[in-house]
């Protein structure tokens, strides 16, 4: 078992901007202004229709609206560009987020592209992206801001340490190392390929693993005492696999009994934990924060384009 003192608890931070958001959605209804998402979902993927449903369902939970569009997997580059521009001009639109990924024969960074800066809650327009690689962020992307909020929120500091990324997607690693390096952090950004991965990831005060592999950072990856946060989510169907990743946990053994799954993240938390300063769980640690800070960035971009900066 995990000692609990060493958690990073992202449910609980996460239901903390909500209720933040919560407030902000109000005090912007007071003056007339109800933010609202609008978001864009192609084709019938199950695990993206769970992820636009709960992101409808917290949007009404913090009283903002919210509209979502969902499209045939066979819609075309035209058609989707072409509600992307409706969206763009419609006022009552704060907020567009495309689901990614894009069924194949529609091209994402065409789509991503189209989208007006100032509506990208999900921060991946190139304007959003250079600004915040020019450290003048407008609209940050959401897991990454998460992780920001939860080691600001968790008293970790940031200043001068040591900071490792693992995985340099565009949604997670590159913005990820770019704010940490605007917190003042050491950055080391390294991926799949790196040769002799765990030497690098040894190296890090702060380690942040964004690799999309399941356990691949083992104890012989962690220094001690390091602050580890697991960005990775992965179903696991498999019970030996459950077995070797949690030996002796009850709780999960039944929960997979239950479910036929478990999640698990990037890093192997049973091994890694004791070794760990601090660690995320999965599920319960980035997860939750992902979706409250699109919900930030949508009251943001509602203040934004009304000359409200926050
Ligand atoms: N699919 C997986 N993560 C994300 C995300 O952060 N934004 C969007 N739009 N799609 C995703």
């Amino acid at each position: 078992m995990i000692d609990e003192n060493k958690l990073l608890n992202g449910t609980k931070v996460a239901s903390e901007i909500r209720a933040e958001v919560a407030d902000e959605v109000r005090e912007l209804s007071d003056i007339g202004i109800r933010p609202r998402l609008d978001v864009v979902l192609v084709g019938d993927d199950p695990a993206s229709q769970v992820y636009v449903r709960s992101k409808a369902k917290t949007s009404a939970e913090l009283g903002m609206r919210s509209e979502t569009h969902i499209l045939p997997a066979d819609t075309g580059q035209a058609e989707l560009g072409a509600l992307i521009d409706r969206l763009n001009t419609d006022d009552e639109v704060d907020g567009i987020l495309v689901q990614l990924p894009l069924p194949r024969g529609v091209d994402s960074s065409t789509i991503l592209d189209r989208i007006d800066p100032a509506k990208d809650v999900d921060g991946f327009h190139p304007i959003n992206v250079g600004r915040l690689q020019q450290g003048r962020p407008l609209l940050v992307p959401c897991t990454p801001a998460g992780v920001m909020e939860l080691l600001r929120r968790e008293g970790i500091d940031l200043k001068g340490r040591r900071a490792v990324v693992v995985g340099r997607s565009d949604i997670v690693g590159k913005p990820m190392a770019m704010l940490l390096l605007h917190a003042h952090a050491t950055v080391t950004l390294c991926h799949s390929r790196t040769r002799d991965l765990a030497s690098v990831t040894r190296e890090a005060e702060i380690l942040i693993a964004a690799v999309g592999q399941r356990a691949l950072i083992g104890a012989e990856f962690v220094s001690p005492g390091a602050v580890v946060v697991d960005v990775g989510m992965h179903r696991v169907t498999d019970r030996d696999v459950v077995e070797h990743l949690y030996p002796g946990n009850e709780k999960k053994m039944a929960a997979f009994d239950k479910r036929g799954a478990v999640l698990c993240g990037d890093v192997d938390t049973t091994r890694v934990a004791p070794i760990a300063g601090r660690i995320t769980p999965v599920p319960g640690g980035v997860g939750p924060l992902t979706i409250a800070m699109l919900m930030a960035n949508t009251a943001r971009a509602a203040k934004l384009r009304r000359g409200r900066p926050s």
